[in-house]
């Protein structure tokens, strides 16, 4: 029998390898995708199940029209609940009342525009809305996104009873390039099995947290979950930048600009430490009839070019004091960013002296250095020159409650 065994695997050639461990799928994504961290809008935090094509193309409209989509934005992301059924094939189709023109006709419309466009799914059996999941359908899914014409897709967590998060983006952005479209892939496992620890080749950003929460500084607890608001989100991005770069991003969950619950001071602190986090930037309001406070702040260019930077460092906490954090990001050409942020809730001054505050990045190695460089610097809120950095200097400022303050700082050539 042993005899017998061995002439067949010598005649088969199945040798010299261990059972089932011989097949290389490719499980990488796309590249190239995300070269610096992806801009737009997605439908989630204002409308939640409440989505249909009409309002979709008047986003998009909105976006060109506001002068967003010069500012950078550039996907228009549809969320959870548009799904209608799957047919006798099993392909998934479009809730035919809210979407009756098909999802072909909405993606040629988006990108008419010169926009692109992302839609939702869920690597369980069930959307967190209770929609159709892929689970099972992942490579049709994707065949079906392909045909679409979809740019950009957020796969979620909710219902996926028995899989393990690795693998199932695996499964997805495996099915993605089998589709042949290229397509970014937001993972959305909410940082629960350490999406930074592998997630870079399989997906283009991943969430570090679960949900945002409308609130500046708060928890709402949900019973069985919580949401996070914009201070506790920020906490807990903590030794996470070593990840990041390039192509693969931290993403702490869309902007809650715009939708009622945050001061302007707010708005400025939520929008400036998503740019110095280098996170994805996806407005969550409603572009039809934003305020000029909202659309000033999400098209604020100086701080879309901190979060657009080439070099694509995400920034880090310097220093906290008192409820005052100090924040920086490296930038390419040896620019920096600096914020200081305050927590608080009384105003609070800040003496910034250069000669003691030389900063250094211990992740990748960047450090200023104020004895040797003058550095230009700009205030990018109220976009005043503020003179030069150098170990001669004191910067000072005030910093409102539950506001910041961020300056470019530009090396003098
Ligand atoms: C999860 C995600 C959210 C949103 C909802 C949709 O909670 O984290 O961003 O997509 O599902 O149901």
């Amino acid at each position: 029998m042993k005899k017998l065994i061995t002439a067949l695997c010598l005649a088969t050639g199945l040798t010299g390898f261990a059972q089932g461990n011989n097949y290389v799928q490719d499980y990488t994504k796309y590249q190239n995708l995300a070269l610096t961290p992806p801009m737009g809008w997605n439908s989630w935090n204002k409308f939640a199940c409440n989505v249909d094509e009409k309002m979709i193309m008047q986003m998009a409209d909105a976006m060109v029209a506001t002068g967003m989509r010069d500012a950078g934005y550039t996907y228009i992301n549809i969320d959870d609940c548009w799904h209608g059924d799957r047919d006798a094939q099993g392909f998934i189709h479009p809730d035919a009342k809210r979407f009756p023109s098909g999802m072909k006709a909405l993606a040629d419309y988006v990108h008419s525009k010169g926009l692109k466009l992302g839609i939702y799914s869920d690597a369980g059996s069930q959307t967190c809305g209770g929609r159709p999941g892929s689970r099972g359908f992942e490579f049709q899914d994707a065949q079906q996104y392909a045909a679409w014409g979809i740019d950009y897709l957020k796969y979620d967590w909710c219902n996926t009873e028995g899989l393990k998060a690795e693998g199932a983006y695996k499964t997805i952005t495996a099915a993605l390039k089998k589709a042949g479209r290229p397509i970014v892939l937001s993972i959305c496992e909410w940082g629960t099995d350490k999406p930074w620890e592998w997630g870079q080749n399989v997906g283009h950003l991943w969430r570090t947290t679960g949900d945002i929460y409308n609130c500046f500084d708060c928890i709402e607890d949900h019973g069985t979950w919580k949401s996070w608001g914009v201070m506790q989100i920020v906490d807990m991005q903590k030794d996470l930048r070593k990840y990041a770069g390039p192509g693969h991003w931290n993403d702490p969950d869309m902007l809650e600009i715009g939708n009622g619950k945050l001061t302007p001071g707010e708005n400025r602190a939520h929008f400036t430490l998503w740019a110095m986090l280098a996170a994805p930037l996806i407005a969550g309001n409603d572009l039809r009839t934003m305020d000029a406070e909202t659309l000033e702040v999400l098209t604020n260019k100086d701080v879309i070019a901190l979060n657009q930077d080439k070099q694509g460092t995400q920034g880090f906490k310097v220093s906290a004091t008192d409820g005052l954090e100090v924040w920086a990001k490296p930038l390419q050409g040896g620019d920096w960013a600096i914020a200081f942020l305050n927590r608080g809730t009384v105003n609070k001054t800040v003496d910034f002296d250069w000669s003691k505050n030389e900063i250094k990045d211990t992740d990748f190695g960047f450090s200023t250095n104020f004895a040797t460089t003058t550095y230009n610097l700009k205030n990018l809120w109220d976009k005043k020159d503020k003179g030069t950095a150098t170990t001669k200097k004191v910067f000072k400022t005030m910093v409102p409650a539950h506001d910041v303050v961020v300056l470019r700082l530009t090396k003098k050539k």
